[in-house]
């Protein structure tokens, strides 16, 4: 049977990193404070901004909730980041996304001062990633960064294929596993004979979206497969893109639904903010 990535514990380990993070800038009269804002009240948006509050109070920074209502305008969620910006005290700022449809998000991230950018979606953060100056980096992927170097897999000149091109996982996966020296391919919707090209990866990343779409006949023998997928299946059942059962007896290492890379994503923002407070 295959590594099981165990992103509960990995996400405990560094969470508990940063902890002692915030301990030390604590001890120099630096506190951290991250800012989050929701508009609407999206059930799921909800559940993961309370995890985002739960995450801070267990590192020990200060977290300010701003809950907007449906309707609330461009104007006034612009307005509220540039006020965000300017608060010597808020080093973090996070916009919770989707936004609701008459909003502009790409207008409102640009808005959010790079520096304070830790959900490293600001163009600035992206641009920097890409052509490999320091910056905020996009937690989900970097996440599985952490998952592959704390498992002791090694991504330099292995075949590493992603498949989704989302700004927040796709794109910024592929950037990272280049930084790390893996050959790097990107799958979407229109790539010709999917199945074809995921079959040479090494390291194949799945964020489609389609609930246990990657069966065996897309993953090589021996590959490592890292699932960003999260779904409910027709018994209330978490599951991911991948068709674990199915996977897991043909690859060496294998990140489970829950408990792969989910508890990642809050884990890295957590570190984000931690860094974002000596910039
Ligand atoms: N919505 C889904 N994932 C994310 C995320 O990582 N950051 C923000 N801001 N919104 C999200």
């Amino acid at each position: 049977m295959p590594q099981i990535i165990d992103g509960k514990a990995i996400s405990a380990q560094i969470k508990d990193e940063v902890k002692e993070r915030v301990a030390e800038l604590a001890a120099q009269g630096k506190k951290v404070c991250l800012a989050v804002i929701q508009v609407g009240n999206d059930p799921a948006s909800s559940v993961y901004v309370g995890n985002k509050k739960k995450a801070c109070a267990y590192v020990g920074m200060e977290s300010l909730a701003y809950e907007l209502a449906e309707e609330t305008t461009q104007e006034a969620l612009l307005d509220l980041i540039r006020e965000l910006n300017a608060k010597e005290e808020v080093n973090g700022i996070l916009v919770q996304l989707p936004l609701p449809k008459h909003i502009d998000e790409d207008e409102v991230i640009r808005a959010i001062d790079p520096k304070k950018d830790v959900d490293g979606f600001h163009p600035q953060s992206v641009g920097a990633l890409c052509i490999g100056q320091p910056g905020f980096v996009s937690c989900t992927p970097a996440g599985i960064i952490q998952l592959l170097k704390r498992s002791g897999i090694e991504i330099a000149g292995k075949e590493c294929v992603v498949i989704g091109r989302s700004n927040i996982v796709g794109k910024p996966m592929a950037l990272l596993l280049l930084r790390e020296n893996g050959t790097v391919t990107v799958c979407h919707s229109r790539t010709k004979d999917l199945k074809e090209v995921t079959k040479r990866a090494d390291i194949l990343v799945a964020a489609v979206g389609k609930p246990k779409m990657i069966t065996r006949e897309y993953v090589k023998e021996g590959a490592v497969v890292i699932d960003v997928g999260i779904h409910r299946n027709e018994n209330n059942k978490l599951c991911g893109d991948v068709d674990y059962e199915d996977v897991a007896p043909v690859c060496s290492a294998i990140t489970p639904v829950p408990g792969g890379v989910g508890p990642m994503t809050i884990a890295m923002l957590m570190y984000n903010c931690a860094n974002s407070v000596s910039r």
